[in-house]
């Protein structure tokens, strides 16, 4: 395995032998199972595979989020040399900014609801790293998980918007053996919460067997899940969403395949997850 933060270096390794094809795993570090599932699916799909790890300065709109979000650079670079990935980026926010940097890519509509509303600018820079790491890498592949569901949309859309030559393949939500979802935020909460942090997914299943049970109003599967979270006194709801799985305009009644969507403080520890539903 080797690791570069220079670009030129990334560019070169990338096209020793331009017959092989490339997959991508972009992520921002503390991995996990969740990103090593996806590291997993593209070692099986392609000859070489590629991991970035680069904390993004430009898509968190909260400072305090920035600071306290996990670091440990070393573990990361074992767990990808256990996977045998080949290369890895790990760029300085200097390399990924440099002084003038003034252009940055905006999916429009996609992009205003849910996270796009609670995180002013967040996407605009997760779209703007992405295509930065697309043009980079020229993968052929690139995966991304389910688990940041509203991220998945607005990178396909401007994979096909803007002809970016590169397959995006999704990949589902990996989960702690409680059914909470992974994520490197995960390693912020306090014991108690980390506890009553189940009740996303309790709250995702019972609206989701309310569903199958033949429920299609969507504020009642919205009560459901509100009713769920809101057993958990150390849970602050920051939306409950019922929205069609494409546009992610919010539903009144089900008709096709909804994305059913939360995001929940637990004291400051900011959790999304989601399921589509049928
Ligand atoms: P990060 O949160 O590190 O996640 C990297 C990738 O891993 C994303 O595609 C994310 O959806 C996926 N992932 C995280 N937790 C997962 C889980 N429990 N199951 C399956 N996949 C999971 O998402 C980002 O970084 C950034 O926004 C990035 C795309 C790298 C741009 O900066």
């Amino acid at each position: 395995m080797i690791v570069f933060s220079d670009i030129y270096k990334i560019r070169e390794h990338r096209w020793r032998d331009p017959a092989l094809s490339w997959g991508l795993v972009p992520t921002m570090g503390y991995l996990h199972e969740g990103h090593l599932s996806l590291v997993r699916r593209a070692r099986r799909e392609n000859d070489r595979v590629g991991v970035s790890i680069f904390l993004n300065p430009i898509q968190f709109n909260n400072p305090q989020d920035l600071q306290t979000y996990p670091v440990d650079i070393e573990r990361d670079l074992d767990l990808l040399q256990q996977e045998q990935v080949d290369l890895v980026w790990t760029p300085s926010p200097e390399i990924m900014y440099p002084e003038e940097f003034q252009t940055y890519v905006n999916v429009e509509r996609v992009t205003q609801p849910l996270e796009g509303e609670k995180r002013p600018g967040h996407f605009q820079g997760v779209t703007t790293v992405v295509a930065k790491l697309f043009n980079v890498f020229q993968p052929h592949r690139a995966y991304f998980g389910q688990k940041d569901a509203q991220q998945l949309i607005a990178i396909k859309k401007m994979a096909r918007d803007l002809n970016f030559n590169v397959e995006i393949v999704p990949c589902s939500i990996v989960r702690e053996e409680d059914g909470l979802a992974m994520s490197s935020r995960n390693k912020n909460l306090s014991p108690a919460a980390r506890k009553q942090a189940i009740c996303l997914y309790g709250a995702l299943n019972a609206a989701k067997q309310a569903v199958a049970a033949g429920e299609t109003n969507a504020n009642s599967l919205r009560k459901i899940m509100t009713d769920i979270i809101e057993g958990a006194d150390r849970a602050r709801i920051d939306y409950v969403s019922v929205s069609n799985s494409d546009t992610l305009q919010e539903l009144d009644a089900l008709t096709g395949q909804a994305l059913l969507s939360l995001a929940v403080y637990f004291d400051d520890v900011r959790l999304i997850d989601n399921m589509i539903v049928n």
